[in-house]
């Protein structure tokens, strides 16, 4: 459906999960405890999904905290692959225990991933993902290539931190099949906040003169999308801070709690748990009603203080 600007809101990112075995420096705090918030479980997600399928979302990222915690991802991935109308279904994870469980979620119908990478160099991946283990998340990598599912990954440059391993990062691109993107660091947690640690898209594009835009811009995903001659991947660009995208935005976002919230960078909610009881009567009015009047655009700046860590929205 169109909302009150005219935007086509076709994309649902769907939180499944605030857990994540990880804790990002950009995403929330080190010793932020995890709320043992209730997650919407089978039944209420398939309301979820069959209200959003009929008010016209075609695209489903399954998101979190870490998706791949939750132990029912495989049915999950099979519901909302089960929706004729659901053409792109994909998820965002960090992609340590991802090799282990590819084959079943391809199995259930998953055909791509977005995989959190940024660094690949073991010690900086540990620190800024403070204890992740490199090497899994490129066991989950290869597994996904071997499966046939197609990779992504998300690079949040950190000024002083991984902004050394660009060149090696476009290399990567040269080299393999996917797209590699670098994202501008959002005001989540307090490294996010600090503006003096982005480094801005543009930087990218003045190293790397030989990236031309692709033809047409897909406004369905963040990223700008580059190529270059004799580059089997892509590199794209995400400049919510530099270029916001919000005039084009399609995205809407249910957290793990089953709140709807309209903008990643607006703390504005509706508590969708009262809609999801029993047979789901009055969900697709809510939805609508919401929907409509999602915000013209985010509020990121200097000033901007997050009520939710990264974690707890889903990206
Ligand atoms: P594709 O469909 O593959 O393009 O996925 P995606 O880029 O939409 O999803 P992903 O979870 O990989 O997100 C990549 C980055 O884009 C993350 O840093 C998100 O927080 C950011 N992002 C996604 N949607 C929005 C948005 O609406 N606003 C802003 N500011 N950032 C967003
Ligand atoms: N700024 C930019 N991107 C972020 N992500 C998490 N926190 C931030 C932030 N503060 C990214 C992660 C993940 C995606 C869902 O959001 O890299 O891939």
């Amino acid at each position: 459906m169109r909302d009150w600007m005219g935007r086509d809101l076709h994309y649902l990112r769907l939180s499944l999960t605030e857990r994540c075995g990880l804790k990002c420096v950009y995403c929330r705090e080190e010793n932020a405890a995890c709320a043992d918030k209730e997650e919407l479980g089978l039944p209420e997600l398939s309301l979820l999904l069959r209200a959003f399928a009929e008010l016209g979302v075609t695209k489903v990222r399954l998101t979190g905290g870490e998706p791949l915690v939750r132990r029912d991802l495989e049915q999950i991935v099979h519901l909302a692959a089960g929706f004729e109308t659901i053409r792109d279904l994909s998820i965002t994870t960090n992609a340590q225990g991802l090799a282990e469980r590819i084959p079943d979620l391809h199995a259930a119908g998953l055909r791509r991933v977005n995989i959190s990478l940024d660094s690949l160099d073991e010690e900086r991946y540990r620190r800024m993902t403070r204890g992740g283990d490199l090497r899994k998340a490129l066991a989950g990598l290869e597994a996904a290539f071997r499966a046939g599912v197609k990779v992504k990954l998300n690079v949040v440059l950190v000024r002083g931190e991984n902004d050394g391993e660009i060149d090696d990062f476009v290399a990567l691109a040269r080299e393999c099949p996917l797209d590699v993107r670098f994202i501008e660091l959002m005001p989540f947690s307090a490294l996010g906040a600090c503006g003096d640690r982005r480094v801005p898209g543009a930087e990218i594009l003045e190293r790397h003169p030989e990236l031309y835009p692709v033809s047409a811009r897909d406004f369905s995903q963040p990223s700008e999308d580059y190529r270059a001659d004799g580059f089997a991947g892509r590199v794209g660009l995400i400049n919510p801070i530099s270029h916001k995208f919000c005039k084009d935005c399609t995205r809407i976002r249910v957290t793990s709690d089953g709140r709807l919230r309209m903008c990643l960078g607006v703390n504005q909610e509706t508590d969708l748990r009262p809609w999801l009881a029993g047979t789901g009567d009055g969900l697709y009015q809510v939805l609508r009603n919401a929907m409509y009047w999602k915000p013209e655009s985010h509020s990121f700046s200097e000033q901007y203080q997050a009520v939710r860590a990264m974690n707890q929205i889903g990206g």
